[in-house]
């Protein structure tokens, strides 16, 4: 029996609703196919956007989109993708694949993606290989209201509307794909293209993202931060509102990063293993970032996160297209928690990718679309978007087949909503074992608790043959006991219950 005892009278942070975010790059299907068809498809769509895809974002309530990169926002030329589309320039996406990028989804597309989502707009500009010029162009076109070059050619171009930009990103990777710098240059570099990121509406302005750690990289944390956060200037928290970090969940070593459906316990166990080393990262990044910031005004950004598998056998490599299964489902389930858990300094993070990338919520074929294990748990999740953190504690024990990679067998956060009731979002790592928990909420009552479940073999996964293999079902064996509650998590299962 694993005891959970929680306190919902002692609030522990705000679940920013940004932590349930999300990515599009111009990468394989992603953007094209899988969210942006175009007007004249036969695919049904509203401005080009895919209505199936869209209908099922809305249901797990986006809060934020990212776009349009990764690698390839160091490498877009924003002006290339606006205005008649038979005129954009087309373009190689070196990075992806290396075929052609005809810009026909570009900033206009971006944010009427945006409308139809409802969510906010993440930028990511180009400072790898574009101008400050460029970058400050961008901000002008997308967000000057009055008389102004930028704000005439985009009424030009049909928008007489200015649009919201809530986040900028200024490059991408800048450690990697995005220019191959050290922290210094980078550092630098930042502090001079976030200068001309102007505040036109005068409301605060964007939040600047700077370019983070890859993983473990401590020193670059230091060293930018060094350079670059100021806390004298009370705007703008120094010179960002935020520090982006990137980690992707690899299960194999070396070149082989291992298959999304072919594997064993071992590989199940040094998956999530593996996934759990980002609260260390959440950790060691913010303990540097305590020095720098003790009000924690800058939020640790994790923009990038998710499983990274070889991809499927007989896609183009460079799509970056993979299989999604029950394991994936405790990844998010696992990070979710983890990301609630450090809600204190993490204020942003977004799954990678959105559509038929990585990690995705949603993969197509032509015309159809299945949800994967991720996306039910993103739905189950929805529930702490905005909530408020509260205190709990849960048992665990370790488990695992290797000493390297033990892991607990449970996993949770909890979260009261505004209107008092008790979200708890709890995840059972172990491949094998039931788990049993005896749940106690302190100061109250339990009146009424149910719960969904999403369970499955180790392998379970959704194919365009079986859509709804996986998806949740109500938890029946919910047992009220005297103001507690018990119930039993199956193995792989990640469960919400609400408790009123
Ligand atoms: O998400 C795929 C790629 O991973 C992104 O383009 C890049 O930022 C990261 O390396």
């Amino acid at each position: 029996m694993n005891k959970l005892r929680i306190h919902p009278n002692k609030i522990a942070g705000k679940i920013n609703r940004e932590i349930y975010g999300h990515f599009s790059e111009h990468l394989g299907r992603c953007i094209y196919g899988g969210i942006y068809v175009g007007e004249d498809s036969t695919i049904e769509n509203v401005n080009g956007m895919r209505t199936d895809v869209i209908n099922a974002l809305k249901k797990i309530n986006v809060p934020v989109l990212r776009w349009p990169g990764g690698c390839f926002a160091d490498e877009y030329y924003w002006m290339d993708g606006i205005g008649p589309k038979e005129k954009r320039k087309k373009m190689i996406n070196t990075h992806w694949g290396g075929v052609v990028e005809d810009n026909s989804f570009g900033t206009h597309e971006y944010f009427e993606l945006c409308r139809q989502l409802g969510c906010s707009a993440y930028v990511n500009g180009n400072l790898g290989s574009g101008t400050v010029r460029e970058m400050s162009e961008w901000v002008e076109y997308i967000t000057f209201k009055g008389l102004s070059p930028m704000a005439q050619l985009r009424e030009a171009n049909g928008s007489e509307e200015a649009w919201d930009v809530k986040f900028w990103g200024v490059g991408n990777e800048n450690w990697g794909c995005g220019g191959n710098m050290n922290p210094e240059y980078y550092a630098n570099e930042y502090r001079r293209y976030q200068t001309y990121i102007r505040d036109y509406r005068n409301d605060g302005g964007i939040k600047k993202i700077c370019c983070g750690p890859n993983a473990d990289d401590y020193t670059w944390t230091r060293t930018v931060l060094d350079t670059c956060f100021r806390s004298s200037a009370p705007e703008h928290h120094g010179f960002m509102d935020g520090l982006s970090l990137h980690y992707y969940t690899v299960p194999g070593d070396g070149k082989e990063k291992g298959s999304a459906v072919f594997f064993n316990e071992k590989d199940w166990y040094r998956t999530l293993s593996k996934t759990l080393y980002m609260e260390e990262l959440i950790e060691r990044h913010g303990q540097i970032m305590d020095e720098y910031d003790p009000d924690k005004k800058i939020g640790l950004i994790i923009d990038e996160w998710g499983t990274w598998y070889d991809c499927e056998p007989g896609t183009n490599p460079g799509f970056l297209y993979q299989q999604n299964t029950m394991r994936d489902a405790l990844v998010a389930g696992i990070n979710l928690n983890l990301f609630n858990k450090h809600c204190d300094r993490v204020k942003m993070a977004n799954l990678a990718q959105m559509v038929n990338v990585l990690q995705a919520v949603l993969l197509t074929e032509g015309e159809r679309m299945i949800k994967t294990p991720t996306y039910h748990v993103f739905q189950m999740y929805k529930c702490h978007q905005g909530a408020s953190l509260v205190e709990s504690t849960l048992e665990t024990s370790r488990i695992g087949l290797e000493e390297a990679f033990m892991v607990p067998n449970l996993t949770h956060s909890v979260s009261v909503d505004d209107i008092g009731q008790v979200h708890i979002t709890i995840t059972n790592l172990s491949a094998d074992e039931a788990s049993e928990i005896e749940a106690e909420i302190m100061e109250r009552e339990v009146k009424e608790v149910k719960g969904e479940l999403l369970a499955g073999d180790i392998h379970a996964k959704n194919t365009f043959e079986e859509p709804t293999n996986v998806q949740p079902v109500p938890i029946h064996n919910i047992i009220l006991d005297n103001g507690a509650f018990k119930f039993t998590l199956p193995p792989c299962s990640v469960a919400h219950l609400v408790v009123k």
